[in-house]
């Protein structure tokens, strides 16, 4: 156009891919706190939403782009169409039914792989490199699953695991310390919710391990009753979702924080669901968090993290109710 060719003086080509492109599948109240904490934190400038309702896909991307003057110039689409998604380097899903108040999320379990079915084939299709980060619960067996139907290798396929859970872990702690949540080194392994596994053997401030100043941290016998910390952890999401209807914000959080280990190639460990065929003497092929160095291609280490034998125990605990779920799920 003549006015434009009148303010702008070209000196070349100007290159449309960002290097960052996210596509986010489910723009439900965890997909939405997702691309709204991606886009403010600058992780991503190019995100793409897809789901199945037009209308709601529409009013988003519109309410988004309308907010673009406070943000680093992103690209931001929403459709049906997968073809809209092609080249992310990253695809979160998001999609699927969600926990109803006192609902355990294994019961969500082969509805959600219905719905996956439809959606990964699609997301390969247009992004055959693409690296999966699955959030939809049960959401250590849907990993499993996504895994299966993708027939990717596993470090491409990652589920956000018990990132929120040692998240949730570290805030607690911090208020009873009073040391910032950053400062409260600790995580949560296993599965994401009820039978996760809090590692008090490793709990530490600056290095020292409470489990030195107090050797029943965590157990039963524990006159100081740390476990009631774990127990709150696990407690969490029904007490929010009985207060709210869902959660969102915090697991919008966590799956940022992980989308920005990978796409900047950082090598920061977090717990996320991973294969943890070979890990502390588990054989089943299940699926799992344990803490996982994360950089451009997916998962890159995992880390050997000692455990006691109640912790292992537990972790083991953990894999054989996984097992079971997954010996039940029909493809
Ligand atoms: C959460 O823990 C519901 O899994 C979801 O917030």
């Amino acid at each position: 156009m003549a006015t434009i060719n009148k303010v702008l003086q070209s000196r070349q080509e100007k290159v449309i891919d960002t290097g960052n492109k996210v596509t986010v599948v489910g723009v439900g109240q965890v997909g939405m706190a997702t691309v709204f904490s991606l886009l403010t934190q600058g992780v991503t400038n190019n995100i793409v939403m897809v789901d199945t309702n037009d209308d709601k896909l529409k009013g988003e991307m519109m309410d988004l782009q309308h907010g673009s003057a406070f943000l680093c110039n992103a690209t931001i689409k929403a459709g049906t169409d997968y073809s809209i998604t092609a080249d992310s380097q990253i695809c979160v899903i998001a999609a699927g039914v969600r926990q109803m108040e006192g609902e355990d999320r294994r019961n969500l379990v082969q509805r959600n792989v219905e719905v996956l079915k439809g959606i990964v084939p699609q997301l390969l299709k247009y992004s055959p490199n693409t690296i999966f980060l699955i959030t939809s619960n049960p959401v250590d067996v849907l990993t499993y699953v996504t895994w299966k139907i993708s027939g990717l290798p596993k470090h491409r396929v990652i589920g956000s695991g018990t990132n929120l859970d040692s998240a949730r872990f570290r805030y607690l702690l911090s208020q009873k310390l009073s040391i910032a949540p950053t400062s409260c080194h600790a995580y949560i392994i296993g599965e994401h919710g009820d039978s996760s596994v809090p590692v008090w053997s490793s709990v530490n401030i600056a290095g020292v391990r409470l489990r030195d100043l107090n050797k029943n941290i965590g157990l039963d016998c524990d006159e100081e009753n740390w476990k009631e910390t774990h127990t709150q952890v696990v407690q969490s999401a029904y007490e929010v979702i009985k207060l709210k209807g869902y959660t969102s914000w915090a697991i919008g959080l966590s799956l940022t924080q992980l989308i920005k280990a990978i796409l900047t190639n950082v090598a920061s460990v977090h717990a996320v669901t991973t294969s943890l065929k070979g890990e502390h003497g588990i054989t089943e092929d299940v699926f799992l968090s344990l803490p996982c160095v994360l950089g451009r291609n997916g998962i890159l280490d995992v880390i050997r993290q000692p455990l006691t034998d109640v912790e292992r125990e537990q972790l083991l605990q953990s894999a054989k109710v996984m097992a079971e779920v997954q010996s039940n799920i029909k493809f």
